[in-house]
């Protein structure tokens, strides 16, 4: 078959696969390949177990794998063969050097930069999908341009905005999709022809152009703010747990106000995911190089304040459960960062168990989807660990058990079941504020919430 467009992903990750497995199935007469350096990946993309999971997925690359997309190795000759490069590779948090544990560690995009150029026989259009600091696109321009011959390279911006759990439905119905581009008549042909491709599924006026570094600082503007409102009502949450009143019933009262409005505004232990932490420490790394520590500060403390939420989590489980827990078995009920993913980057799971494992006590961790990360997380961690998917079986035999994601399945337990193999007195920490509560403390547990008053006969 002869495809009208060929396209070309870069990085078959949680945002790299999905986003243009989208692609594969909404445009058929496209033919879309996604490369990775992990072959290991490649492999299970090409398997019956696909490496990622997120509902919905399987159902699509099984309709379209081997008709108009294909996953490969062959990364080199890939490039060559296509004109339209999405580039998805990650941009994590630089761990040394200049920027350590702020910046944005962008040598894997670097290479992608250099891998590009050297394999590249006609002109390409060259896609930004990773999120990414201001002015990459520039760098990559300049990488780009450093060749001899004479075939030209238009960078444009499209970050991604889908979220885990729910990749498919962000994806196929997006909020919108921005696509920034430099304002020149090849920048504005590039961004035509990426327009071209999303039109076959999403609605013009849902696609929005702009210049290429707004596009770039939308991205981490658009994390910064939704981290911001969950870091604002999980700070809220600290003052209700001290004055009595109850923060499902505030955020209610304040969401209704359409100006504010009501998503994201669920507390808890706090926000997990490779992404919030990363972008904001990226924004406030660009604030200071900018000079403007005061608006650095602010974006940093939305960092502070989530890291705060997982220490008066687990100060309270200490202080509640007569300040030891040496010895005392605990259920980690939920290790993926949230609901209806296996990714665990980032998850306040893994500090709230390195927590407990610092108390000496007994670990015992329970995940439907998440548990091979969890084991790979956790490692190289000292102490009694295990793990169990089965929730009856993991929590049997505990002294409490703290929720960490908001599995849909946690709110459906058989908590009186539960409750009958615990060790009394039961406690159960809902870190996500999703069973109801006081039904489990008729049961006999003692219940401590986020942001309302605990349910305690003690
Ligand atoms: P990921 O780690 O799951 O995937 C990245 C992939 O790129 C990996 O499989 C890695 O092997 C591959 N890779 C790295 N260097 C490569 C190279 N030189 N050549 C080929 N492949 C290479 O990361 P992710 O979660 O998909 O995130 C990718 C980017 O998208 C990041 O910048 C992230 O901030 C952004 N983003 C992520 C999400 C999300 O929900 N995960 C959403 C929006 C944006
Ligand atoms: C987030 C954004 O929502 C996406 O738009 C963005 O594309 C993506 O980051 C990215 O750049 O990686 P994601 O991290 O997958 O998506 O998931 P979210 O639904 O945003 O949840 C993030 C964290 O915040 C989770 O740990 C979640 O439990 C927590 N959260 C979210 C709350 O604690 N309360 C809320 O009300 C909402």
């Amino acid at each position: 078959m002869k495809f009208k467009k060929k396209i070309l992903c870069i990085g078959a990750g949680y945002v790299g696969a999905p986003s243009n497995v989208m692609i594969a199935c909404k445009c058929p007469d496209y033919k879309v390949t996604v490369v990775d350096i992990n072959p290991q990946r490649i492999d299970a993309w090409n398997s019956d177990n696909l490496p990622v999971y997120e509902p919905g997925l399987d159902e699509i690359v099984k309709k379209t794998r081997g008709k108009n997309l294909f996953f490969s190795k062959d990364i080199d000759n890939q490039i060559k063969e296509n004109d339209i490069i999405f580039v998805c590779v990650n941009t994590p948090t630089k761990t040394f050097g200049a920027g350590a544990g702020m910046a944005a560690d962008l040598q894997y995009w670097e290479k992608t930069a250099r891998q590009i150029l050297e394999n590249s026989k006609s002109s390409k259009i060259v896609i930004e999908k990773s999120t990414l600091p201001i002015k990459t696109a520039l760098a990559m321009e300049r990488i780009l341009a450093s060749g001899k011959g004479d075939i030209t390279f238009d960078v444009l911006s499209n970050p991604e905005f889908m979220a885990e759990g729910t990749a498919i439905n962000d994806l196929e119905n997006p909020d919108r999709v921005l696509i920034g581009s430099r304002e020149t008549p090849n920048g504005l042909a590039a961004r035509a022809q990426l327009v071209e491709i999303y039109s076959r599924w999403v609605s013009p006026e849902k696609i929005i152009t702009s210049n290429i570094w707004s596009a770039e600082l939308s991205k981490l503007v658009a994390n910064a703010f939704l981290a911001q409102r969950v870091s604002s009502i999980n700070s809220i949450s600290a003052l209700c747990e001290k004055a009595d009143a109850d923060i499902s019933e505030v955020a209610r009262a304040v969401g209704m106000d359409s100006r504010i409005g009501s998503k994201f505004l669920k507390a808890g232990i706090g926000f997990g995911g490779s992404c919030f932490k990363k972008d904001i420490l990226n924004l406030v790394y660009l604030c200071h190089f900018y000079g403007l520590p005061q608006v650095a500060a602010y974006w940093e403390s939305v960092v502070k304040i989530n890291e705060y939420q997982q220490e008066r989590f687990i100060a309270n489980i200490l202080q509640s459960m007569f300040n030891t827990l040496a010895e005392k078995k605990i259920c980690v009920l939920g290790f993926a960062f949230k609901a209806d993913t296996g990714d665990t980057r980032e998850s306040p799971a893994i500090n709230i168990t390195r927590m407990l494992l610092a108390e000496h006590a007994e670990v015992v961790i329970s995940d439907p989807k998440a548990l091979g990360n969890a084991a790979m997380d956790l490692a190289d961690d000292e102490g009694k660990i295990s793990y169990i998917e089965d929730p009856y079986q993991a929590t049997a035999g505990c002294h409490a058990l703290a929720i960490m994601t908001d599995w849909d399945l946690y709110r459906k337990l058989d908590y009186r079941k539960i409750y009958k193999s615990m060790i009394k007195p039961a406690f159960i920490f809902d870190g996500r504020n999703i069973i109801d509560q006081h039904k489990c403390f008729e049961i006999g547990f003692n219940v401590f919430p986020i942001g309302k008053p605990a349910l305690t006969r003690l």
